[in-house]
Parts: structure tokens; sequence; C-alpha cells
């Protein structure tokens, strides 16, 4: 009995060597220590044992299962560190690594100026409101006392989607919406894109952009305007900028004037940019026209005010110096990544 316990113990011993994985072990278990294993199935025979030596060999039977039961446990602990450091080594990251580096995108030149025009505006206490890309005749035109045979009304100049109704060509539309909502003191700009038949080149397109402004309350001169456009000219193009007006001519301004600032290339002297002028147009301006404030409900006898339209377009290719509306449209990358 007691060589056949030996045998069993060596066998079992051995067997637990060469086992590698969980599940071998499960099986060497139940081999030896299950119901039907092999040491389980010693001690029942102990029956056949001489009764003076059964406690001893019953003895050696269930020591040797303890300290098969001990080695198998030690032996799985041993089996699922080394599954653990395996699955670890492979997952391994090494964080000294340099990251892969994400490309933001950039801000398109001209929402980099329109930013900058919406800040300097709000600092002067100005409103940012919307409106209608497309207008109606009455809004783009009839309240702005653009009479009915003025040729901007001309389908050469306007896009018409139907009768009366049309993309506005310009955003002084917004002034009449501001006033028929608002009731002075008022002082908004709107941004926004419009639109003119016009044929695609260097200097034009068919959709452009404009910032629009209006102030409008009791006691609002020339000087006012002045002041304003004198104020923004000089945080956009710097301090030494200088306005020139020169008299011209919109229906609802009255008087209207186009303002021009030095050059900020050459600084007035003339260069390529500016065409050799020194100066260069950025804006149509005027005190608003009483006709215009009277259709919106407003009194010119006791209410006057201003209104200016600026060029967002024409006002980055200068910032920029970039010397073709176009690439403003077609948003080739390396033209955009140039403004990072
Ligand atoms: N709307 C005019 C244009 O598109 C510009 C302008 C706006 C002029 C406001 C005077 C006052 O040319």
């Amino acid at each position: 009995m007691k060589e056949k316990i030996e045998a069993i113990r060596q066998a079992a011993a051995n067997a637990l060597g060469s086992a590698s994985t969980q599940e071998e072990l499960e099986a060497l278990r139940v081999k030896y220590l299950g119901k039907k294993g092999e040491l389980t199935g010693l001690l029942k025979q102990l029956g056949s044992v001489a009764p003076e030596e059964r406690p001893k060999i019953g003895q050696i039977v269930n020591k040797a299962k303890q300290d098969l039961e001990e080695a198998i446990a030690n032996h799985r602990a041993v089996i699922s560190r080394a599954a653990a450091e395996k699955k670890l080594a492979l997952e391994a990251i090494d964080i000294t690594m340099p990251a892969k580096q994400k490309k933001v995108g950039v801000l398109h030149p001209l929402n980099r100026v329109l930013e900058q025009m919406i800040d300097i505006f709000k600092s002067m206490g100005f409103d940012v409101v919307d409106g209608p890309e497309v207008e109606t005749d009455h809004y783009n035109f009839e309240c702005l006392n653009v009479p009915e045979d003025h040729p901007a009304r001309d389908m050469q100049d306007t896009f018409y989607l139907a009768d009366k109704l049309l993309l506005r060509t310009q955003t002084s539309a917004a002034q009449i919406r501001t006033m028929e909502t608002r009731k002075p003191p008022i002082r908004v700009i709107c941004p926004g894109r419009v639109f003119r038949a016009d044929e695609v080149d260097a200097t034009h397109s068919p959709v452009f952009h404009q910032i629009e402004g209006l102030v409008v309350d009791k006691g609002i001169t020339m000087c006012d305007l002045k002041g304003v456009l004198e104020q923004f000219a000089k945080e956009i193009y710097g301090e030494d900028t200088k306005v020139r007006f020169r008299p011209s001519f919109f229906p609802f301004t009255e008087p209207s004037v186009e303002v021009d600032v030095t050059c900020s290339e050459c600084g007035g002297k003339g260069c390529r940019v500016c065409k050799g002028d020194g100066w260069i147009e950025i804006l149509g301006a005027g005190m608003v026209h009483p006709n215009v404030l009277r259709s919106c409900g407003i009194d010119p006898d006791e209410y006057s005010g201003f209104a200016f339209g600026i060029g967002l377009d024409r006002l980055t290719t200068t910032k920029y110096k970039i010397s073709d509306i176009r690439l403003l449209f077609e948003n080739d990358k390396r033209f955009l990544e140039q403004f990072d």
C-alpha cells in the first residue's frame, strides 16, 4: 500500500511539473483528487488494510492528498500570474512615445477679420444683428429709397428668385428690419453675404460680404460717423492710418460718402497694393435719408442717424495683401493654412 501511495505521489508530482495551463491542472486534480481520483480511490481501499496499519496508512494518504492539493493551488497561482504578466507585456504602452499630431483647422481669413471687426464695434456699444439672405424687393430696394427705375434693380445686377423676391444685394436691407423692430437709440452692425450678378475676376465675385452699420438717435451728426469710422480704421490697420471722405451718392443716405483709408502697405506714398494711389476705398456711408427713417416710422425731425456698409472681402485682401479675391472662395488648403 505504501509503495502504491508513493508511486501515485511521484506520478502526480511529475505530472504537476509539466502542467502549464489551468486546464491541464484541472485535469490533473480530477485524475488524483476527484471523486473517482487515484488518491481518493486509495482511501476507499483502506478497508482491506490490516486494522492496526489502517490509521497510519490513512494518515499517509490524507497527507499525500493535502500536499497535492497545496501543490496544485500554488501551481495554479504561478500559472495565472505568468498569464497576467504575459498579457501586460503584450498590452504595454510606451508612454514616452510622442503623441500623434492632431491638425486643428484655422479660421478662414474672412472670419478672422470679421471677428476682429465685431470686437471693435462691440467695444463701441454696437449689437450684432442678422438678416435673411433671401430678401424681398421691399426691404432690399423700396424702403431704401431706391426708385423703381434705378439701374441697381436691373436683372443684370440682381439675382431674382421670383417676382419681388431676390438674393439681397446689400446688407442695408437689415437697416430697415432693425428700425422696424427697435426703437432709437439704435446701434447695430449686421454682417453677412450679399449677391450681385457680377462676372468673376480678380476683384469681383457674385458672392461677397458686407458689414452694415446703423446708428439712430437724437442729435447724431456726420462727426459721429467720422469718429466711429476713424477709430475703426485705426484699430484694423494701425494707429497711423488716416481716413478720407469723398462725396458720393446712395439713394438711402444724404449726404453720402465713400471712405478711403491710407494704404497699409506704403502708408500713403503709393505702391502696387493701392495701385499707386496711396488710398484704398473700404466702405460707403452717409446720414440716413429722412425718407428711410420715415418709412420705418421714425420721425426725422426728432431723430437722425448714420449708416455704413463695409466690404469685408476688400478689407481682408488689403489687410493680408491677398492679390486675388477668388482665393477667398476657392478654399485651397495651401492658401488657408498660411493664416495659421
Ligand atoms: N449698401 C451700400 C453698397 O452696397 C453701402 C452703404 C451702406 C452705403 C450704408 C451707405 C450706407 O454699396
